[in-house]
């Protein structure tokens, strides 16, 4: 499936002040959360909808509605920076979590937490994770949730590299990839280029 870069003007107006690094935490979680609104907004653009019959206050109409349950589904930490504005613009959403923590020496995820609502197999499942480095942790944790029936899955991230985009695209050809933006590459540490940091400390202020 084809990887989106949104390239959109507002969210790279957000996302510059996102990268500042003297930028601090509730300004960085702020724009977070205006990014995410209209990430959110792009993502469900094209859902797939059922007829549904109403009366409007002039007549009867065939109206619209999602045909599908929405389960959001944050990588923690940094995911659920996401998850605020997310919901404001899909409130009906239900929320799953899966931990996963990349060993900082050998960089491979571990997952250390997860649960989920009922109904993972006949829902869209929209994975958030601002950051997509070496692509470790997404492709693990869209294995994993795989394992757990899930099949409509989409994967949705800030800041991407090369290097990871090509790994989900290798690994799960089937997952939609949504991605604010395209960065230049990683570096020997494993973070992107030009980047915003840790994104996860940078959120919650632990660095
Ligand atoms: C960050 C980020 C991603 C992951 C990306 O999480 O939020 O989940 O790194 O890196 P990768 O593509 O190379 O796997 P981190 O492991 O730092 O955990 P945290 O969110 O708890 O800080
Ligand atoms: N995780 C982050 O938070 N930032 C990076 O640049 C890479 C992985």
């Amino acid at each position: 499936m084809a990887t989106t870069i949104l390239n959109h003007a507002l969210i790279d107006h957000k996302l510059t002040i996102m990268r500042d690094k003297d930028t601090k935490t509730i300004v960085f979680k702020d724009n977070l959360d205006e990014i995410a609104m209209l990430m959110a907004y792009e993502v469900t653009k094209e859902l797939p909808l059922v007829d549904k019959e109403i009366v409007t206050p002039i007549c009867p109409m065939i109206g619209k509605e999602l045909k599908k349950q929405i389960i959001l589904v944050p990588i923690l930490r940094a995911g659920i920076g996401l998850v605020d504005g997310f919901r404001r613009i899909i409130p009906t959403a239900k929320i799953g979590h899966i931990g996963m923590a990349r060993n900082e020496e050998t960089l491979i995820p571990e997952e250390y937490y997860a649960k989920f609502p009922s109904g993972l197999e006949d829902s869209i499942v929209i994975i958030v994770d601002p950051m997509l480095a070496t692509g470790g942790s997404a492709s693990a944790a869209i294995t994993n949730i795989k394992a757990r029936g899930a099949k409509d899955i989409r994967l949705v991230c800030l800041v991407g590299a090369p290097e990871g985009v090509k790994v989900i695209e290798e690994d799960h050809p089937d997952v939609e990839l949504i991605l604010a933006t395209l960065d230049e590459k990683l570096n020997e540490k494993g973070y992107i280029v030009p980047g915003l940091g840790d994104a996860g400390d940078r959120l919650f202020g632990t660095d």
